[in-house]
């Protein structure tokens, strides 16, 4: 068995002029989990998907992937391994339809090496590619979803246009930045089984979610953050259970009530 965390991260401080964005944040990731990231708004959270993936420096520490050093690589390259993140506000090509977003991810070399989400090592025409992984990811094709320009898509549409983007480059994981945030109850219920799907699959995930209710389905463990440091890890029984955690994140609101949990 192979007990190396896929993902390493170990004393990751980030700043911003006089903020101290995140401060000393280390964890590790295993391979075929879930880990849902937690914290009020503000607490670093997404600052901490920025620092793994590449898309901003950090001040201190380090990140392995593999037990390889990918601190400071370039964005692209870190999608070149495998690891793939999903944005809060979304980023779609607004002026192009949906599956169009995934033909240029599809042009990348990894997804040329891998054959993208389903291709076994082997890209087919890149329009059936994309269609079919959209299709997986809930655009109904017979309602011809796929073809609608992302300007004119919902939400809940764009944050699976999100997923599927990672999904054409054949991702060993994928950061979520709060994929349920904007959605409905129902569109976070038919949310809940695609991420289920992924895990299945094989992939390593990492959630930041307030819908806490929803996470701690799919959670294997849960981290919490606040004001950019970490409160604690465990399982969501565990977190739920924490003083420091219902204080920090809830406030007066009654625990059960938000997650579920007692
Ligand atoms: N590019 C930036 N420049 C300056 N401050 C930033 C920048 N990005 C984030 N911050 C600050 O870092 C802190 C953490 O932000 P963020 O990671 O977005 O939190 P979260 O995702 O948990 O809501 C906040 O105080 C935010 O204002
Ligand atoms: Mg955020």
């Amino acid at each position: 068995m192979n007990d190396q965390p896929i993902l390493q991260v170990q004393d990751v401080t980030k700043t911003f002029g006089g903020i101290m964005a995140l401060n000393r944040v280390s964890f590790d990731l295993h391979e075929g989990e879930i880990l849902g990231i937690i914290g009020p708004n503000g607490s670093g959270k997404t600052t901490l998907v920025n620092c793994i993936t590449g898309f901003i420096n950090l001040t201190r520490g380090k990140v392995f992937f593999r037990g390889k050093n990918i601190t400071g690589k370039a964005a692209h390259k870190i999608a070149d391994m495998g690891v793939t993140r999903t944005f809060q506000i979304m980023r779609p090509y607004y002026s192009l339809p949906a599956y169009k977003n995934l033909v240029i991810p599809l042009f990348s070399p990894r997804a040329k090496r891998t054959g993208g989400w389903r291709g076994g090592g082997k890209l087919g025409d890149r329009n059936t590619v994309s269609i079919d992984i959209l299709e997986e990811m809930g655009f109904e094709r017979e309602s011809f979803v796929p073809y609608k320009m992302a300007s004119t898509l919902p939400t809940g549409y764009l944050k699976r246009l999100e997923l599927a983007r990672c999904l054409s480059l054949r991702p060993e994981i994928i950061l979520c930045d709060e994929v349920f945030s904007g959605l409905s109850m129902s569109e976070i219920a038919s949310m809940v089984p695609l991420i289920e799907r992924l895990q299945m699959e094989g992939i390593t995930l990492i959630m930041i979610e307030h819908r806490l209710r929803e996470l701690f389905r799919v959670a294997n463990r849960v981290m919490v953050l606040n004001f950019g440091e970490k409160l604690i890890e465990g399982t969501p029984v565990e977190v739920m259970a924490d003083e420091k955690v219902k204080e920090a994140y809830f406030g007066s609101e009654k625990v059960e009530e938000v997650t579920g949990y007692a």
